[in-house]
């Protein structure tokens, strides 16, 4: 048996991020983390999500920029780019071309009610796109077009694969079996970390408060500054209750990067303060983010490998989402190219 059949026959998965902002330790413990442990287990195409980003305004030379810093930060975070495919959306004409089908077999009222379009589109009141609008439906063409099983992200995303389950659902009912139908894998840990500053809102790159969050890439000493100033409540106790968001959340963090259960968490710091807590989780982050940073060094500083690992991604997908667009085009009737 070829190599290619070999991985072909493993089931596949494929996410992506926004390069939009920063990536942070909440992309890390709801996303990245899950993409790294399954990598050897699925045959994984990790995607850089440029398309998704414009539908809020960016500076494009930082989007450029900060896509390389993306492709380093994912390998410096334990993806493999012998074993992994990481592409950059744009290279892959496919995305729009299904995107553009699968518009035409979802309904309004179904983005409608897409709970992500609405708190986006008060943040950016005076910019609410079509694009915002739609959305979801690229995002189900990404998912859609590489027939994957499993696709690893945070809770916020699972009303997006709902959607793309059923749009998928909605187009093999009409034209036979085209298009797998995915499964989320929603970690049972960090599926949602919430904001340093408010813990009642989710962490996020866009916060205007950097405090809110922790970059991958944050100077140390900030990183440990930020967990000692996140906001708790003004009890004396460490314990995991959903009725304090702040403390559980940290607890929540300490989980998701040691692995540590949380009941060993909490029983660790019986009859200890906050004080105490808030060093500890500080100087945990700490040992997560150093060897991160210097791998990430590394590997940011070496362009050309950067562009080896993004130009053979491309190829790849371009090649395996083809397939996907030629058998749809022929299904809804297009002619097929003249050759
Ligand atoms: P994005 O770029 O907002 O976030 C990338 C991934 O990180 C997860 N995440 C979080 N998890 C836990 N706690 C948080 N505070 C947190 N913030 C972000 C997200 O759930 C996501 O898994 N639409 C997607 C990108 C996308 C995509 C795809 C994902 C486009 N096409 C196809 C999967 C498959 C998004 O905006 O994620």
């Amino acid at each position: 048996m070829t190599e290619e059949k070999k991985t072909e026959q493993k089931p596949i998965i494929l996410s992506g991020i926004q390069p939009s902002g920063e990536l942070m330790i909440g992309h890390y413990l709801g996303a990245l983390k899950s993409w790294v442990s399954l990598q050897y287990e699925y045959d994984c195409l990790f995607m850089l999500v440029d398309m998704h980003a414009i539908t809020v305004r960016q500076n494009p030379a930082e989007l450029r920029k900060r896509c390389y810093d993306f492709v380093a930060l994912y390998v410096a975070c334990g993806i493999d780019p012998e074993e992994s495919t990481i592409f950059i959306q744009s290279h892959v004409p496919s995305h729009a071309e299904l995107a553009w089908v699968l518009n035409c077999y979802t309904y309004m009222g179904e983005l409608n009610r897409m709970t992500q379009f609405k708190d986006k589109s008060k943040k950016h009141h005076t910019n609410i796109n079509a694009g915002l609008f739609t959305y979801p439906i690229l995002m189900a063409a990404d998912i859609l077009l590489y027939q994957a099983d499993l696709v690893p992200v945070g809770a916020d995303q699972k009303q997006h694969l709902e959607l793309t389950r059923e749009i998928a659902g909605r187009f093999n009912e009409a034209y036979g079996e085209t298009f797998k139908v995915p499964e989320p894998y929603i970690p049972p840990s960090g599926a949602r970390i919430m904001s340093l500053q408010d813990p009642t809102s989710k962490m996020s790159k866009s916060d205007p408060n950097p405090k809110s969050y922790i970059s991958l890439l944050d100077n140390l000493d900030e990183a440990r500054n930020k967990i000692k100033r996140a906001v708790t409540d003004s009890e004396a106790t460490v314990a995991y209750d959903e009725s304090r968001p702040g403390l559980a959340n940290l607890i929540r963090i300490y989980n998701g990067i040691t692995g540590e259960p949380i009941e060993e968490i909490v029983s660790k710091y019986e009859g200890k303060g906050y004080a105490e807590f808030k060093t500890d989780l500080g100087e945990v982050v700490v040992d997560f983010l150093r060897p991160i940073q210097e791998k990430y060094k590394a590997i940011r500083e070496d362009k050309k490998v950067l562009e080896g690992i993004i130009q053979k991604g491309a190829e790849e997908a371009i090649k395996r989402s083809r397939r996907t667009v030629s058998k749809v085009y022929k299904k809804v009737g297009f002619v097929p190219p003249i050759r």
